[in-house]
């Protein structure tokens, strides 16, 4: 099973990437499934209806999301979709869900989406939270993909050892700019600390570079706005056996929207 995931699709210049380079890319690389992180997906924060609909007219298969997810208030109409996630390790009894099972053509995946507590708001423990459910979701599916969602790399690095072996990918979302530490970690666990963004890089991780530099220099807020420039979809291409569950490899992907 190939699965395409997606970073941080920020704002309609993210929206016009995943239009335009989600089918080329299924074409070229074979992929399956596409995942993607939405959770800036509407004008940069949050995410409604209408972008929801939009993004899986595109191709995406299921949008996870992080600390942005409730930005729009219209998010609550669509947080019971079956393949929208908010972050599982949330307070108990808020709307929406954590995990999902998804199943297209003769594949069937589960897809978590957790958030980080290292310099983001104190929510529960995402390690604990997480390994309360592995044992259920393994009855549905061996192949259990995982958005790591936070700030620090450490924290990210630690889900991707804690989780080694349990489930076939965790990938990390929320700073938008990619890394290269890309690798199969000994118990068959594909991992990437940041997958990136998808959205326009002549910016500060998708805003408007004037204003982010305005509020850093003074202090004041500022309303930011997306920015327009150097659009690129940024995310991995994880191939999975799906029999066993173990991932055979991870490439980063760096797409330009010409
Ligand atoms: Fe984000
Ligand atoms: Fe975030």
């Amino acid at each position: 099973m190939r699965i395409l995931f997606i970073g941080d699709i920020v704002g309609s210049p993210g929206r016009e990437a995943v239009k335009v380079l989600v089918p080329r890319l299924k074409k070229e690389k074979a992929i399956d499934i596409v995942l993607a992180n939405a959770e800036n997906a509407a004008g940069g924060t949050g995410l409604t209806p209408k972008v929801a609909d939009e993004l899986f007219a595109y191709g995406c298969d299921c949008l996870t999301s992080g600390d942005h997810i409730w930005r729009r208030q219209e998010v609550l109409k669509i947080i019971d979709y079956p393949y929208i996630l908010r972050p599982l390790n949330l307070a108990p009894n808020i709307p929406g869900k954590g995990y999902c099972v998804l199943k297209k053509n003769n594949f069937k995946l589960a897809i978590i989406n957790l958030q980080g507590r290292v310099f983001m708001p104190a929510i529960d423990c995402p390690f604990r939270t997480v390994r309360e459910i592995i044992p259920m979701l393994k009855k549905e599916t061996s192949v259990i993909l995982v958005d790591m969602h936070a700030e620090a790399t450490s924290e990210k690095v630690a889900m991707g050892y804690f989780l080694d072996g349990l489930v076939s990918a965790v990938v990390g979302t929320h700073t938008h700019i990619q890394t290269a530490d890309e690798k199969l970690l000994p118990g068959g666990t594909a991992y990437l600390s940041e997958l990136g963004m998808c959205g326009p890089y002549d910016s500060v991780i998708g805003q408007e570079k004037s204003k982010i530099i305005e509020r850093f220099l003074t202090g004041m807020p500022t309303r930011f706005e997306v920015a327009s420039g150097d659009i690129q979809l940024h995310g991995a291409v994880i191939e999975i056996d799906e029999t066993t569950g173990k991932a055979r490899s991870i490439e980063r992907v760096q797409e330009k929207l010409l």
